[in-house]
């Protein structure tokens, strides 16, 4: 896989992703493949994310923290309390620290890692930074350093293509929403997506803002409007998935990559590289690989998996909707519950306060645990569905294991997430906007045994295989990724 030439130096390129769970998982992905390239990677931590990799990947499944040749970690401080919420609920904070606070660290840390001398650890000096789309200050830093700079989304590109229409749908006036409006009717101001997008299913900083200068509409559309200043813009998705939202983005931005589903062009990467073969993850809570044990005790097909990713966080009320609905529907369930998922609540008070009945369809019928190996429970034949947020990687992970999706979008990006699944792609149901037991009880037995779900998890298994077929040799992912390695050493020349 690698093509040495002595007189140029490898690559080295500096990573940052913005530290949430969701974000780490595939910038790890690209390093990895990065690596496998021949080139050298620095992935950059908060402190407190390294700490917490550090102390929860020890005797985990999968097994470590990265460990390759070519391949290091560093972590700067987000100046942030150790106990500050690193969730939905602290998230505007720490965009501001890191802006604020984390900004001039950063900036010298880069200077220093362009200088010319190798290091100690016979890294050569950085030439090239592949930013998180959402920390502009990165693309900034380059620019003033004099290194190259491509920005990461790592969201869908239907929502990067949302974020960049922002100015034209407040210019429209589809946003803010007018009092009263009807959230069914169809939004006209973001080309290529005038057939299915409703108010509804624009991301929540769309739908939420009160005002035109509302901060974080403003911050997304700034956000996405920097990426045009930076070399290159990598998405994790693939063409079979989104070609119509990455040729509007072309048009704007034409050295678009799409490579994804990461986790799945980096599983192909592996089997191809035998030295590299053992799995690499990042997982900021300890994986409890006691559901893998339970799984393998159910029948085919009969397990809803439930997950809402790794920053919503959920009200007492919402979680007691869910949990009386998934008993309700008579299927066993795979719940994670994080330990943070309730706002100043452990989720344990909650089931000792539950109806008898309650607790006793939840012992007969389901498992619930903190954290669970996502990729492998997606492949496990015993789950039949998955109850999902709508994150974009839960999205990808659940598509490459063909399994179908009741949507229950909650935050950000989101709610065209599940608009794509329901709509668009047609491999599962969206449930958004509703929090009811009766509701979301129906929608699970619907999603599993109902009139249309023999239909669902057909579409679902033919996307797999074509998803899959994009990451393999001679795929539009795997020759994007190509593409982007020949672009990024053509940079750093
Ligand atoms: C956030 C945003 O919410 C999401 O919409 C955006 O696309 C990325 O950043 P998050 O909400 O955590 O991410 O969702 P998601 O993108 O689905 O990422 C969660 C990751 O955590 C997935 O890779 C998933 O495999 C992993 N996970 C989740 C686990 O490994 N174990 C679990 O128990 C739950």
């Amino acid at each position: 896989m690698e093509t040495p030439d002595s007189t140029v130096p490898p690559p080295h390129v500096l990573i940052f992703p913005f530290p949430v769970q969701g974000h780490m998982n595939c910038m790890l992905y690209l390093s990895e493949m990065l690596v496998y390239s021949g080139f050298h990677i620095t992935l950059l931590l908060t402190d407190h994310n390294l700490s917490l990799l550090r102390s929860n990947n020890i005797n985990s499944h999968p097994p470590s923290l990265p460990d390759m040749p070519r391949l290091r970690l560093m972590s700067i401080p987000d100046c942030l309390p150790a106990d500050h919420p690193r969730n939905l609920d602290g998230w505007v904070e720490l965009m501001d620290s890191l802006e604020k606070n984390a900004r001039p660290l950063y900036k010298s840390l880069l200077l220093d890692l362009c200088k010319k001398d190798v290091g100690a650890d016979g890294f050569p000096s950085v030439t090239c930074v592949i930013a998180d789309g959402i920390l502009p200050f990165m693309i900034d830093a380059s620019e003033e350093v004099g290194v190259p700079a491509i920005a990461f989304r790592t969201v869908s590109a239907s929502s990067v293509w949302i974020y960049y229409c922002i100015p034209q749908l407040i210019k429209s006036g589809e946003v803010p929403f007018r009092d009263g409006v009807d959230w069914d009717e169809p939004i006209d101001s973001v080309p290529g997506m005038e057939s299915f997008l409703r108010r509804r299913d624009l991301p929540s900083p769309c739908r939420l803002a009160k005002n035109t200068e509302d901060k974080v509409l403003q911050l997304l559309a700034t956000c996405t409007a920097h990426s045009e200043r930076t070399r290159g813009l990598i998405l994790n998705t693939s063409e079979t998935l989104e070609s119509i939202s990455l040729e509007e983005i072309r048009s704007h931005m034409p050295t678009t990559y799409a490579i994804g589903p990461l986790h799945e062009m980096v599983r192909a990467y592996r089997s191809q590289d035998d030295v590299c073969a053992n799995d690499k993850s990042v997982s900021l809570w300890h994986q409890d690989c006691t559901c893998m044990t339970w799984l393998d005790q159910q029948p085919h097909q009969s397990v809803i998996y439930v997950s809402y990713g790794s920053v919503a966080v959920m009200t007492r009320e919402s979680l007691i909707e869910f949990w009386i609905a998934l008993v309700n529907s008579g299927e066993r369930f795979l719940w994670v519950v994080r330990s943070d998922l309730l706002r100043g609540e452990e989720w344990t008070n909650i089931r000792d306060s539950l109806p008898l009945e309650v607790r006793k369809g939840t012992e007969e019928r389901g498992c619930i645990v903190s954290w669970v190996p996502q990729v492998e429970v997606l492949a496990h034949p015993a789950v039949g569905c998955f109850l999902t947020h709508s994150g974009w990687n839960s999205t990808l992970e659940s598509i490459v294991g063909g399994v179908p999706m009741l949507c229950w979008p909650f935050a950000v990006d989101q709610q065209i997430n599940s608009r794509l699944v329901g709509e668009v792609w047609q491999i599962g149901l969206d449930m958004k906007d509703v929090c009811d037991r009766t509701t979301i009880e129906r929608m699970v037995r619907a999603a599993m045994n109902g009139e249309t779900a023999g239909e669902i998890r057909k579409n679902a298994h033919e996307l797999a295989k074509m998803v899959k077929n994009s990451v393999v040799e001679g795929g539009s992912s795997s020759e994007n990724f190509q593409r982007l390695i020949e672009y990024i050493k053509s940079l750093c020349k």
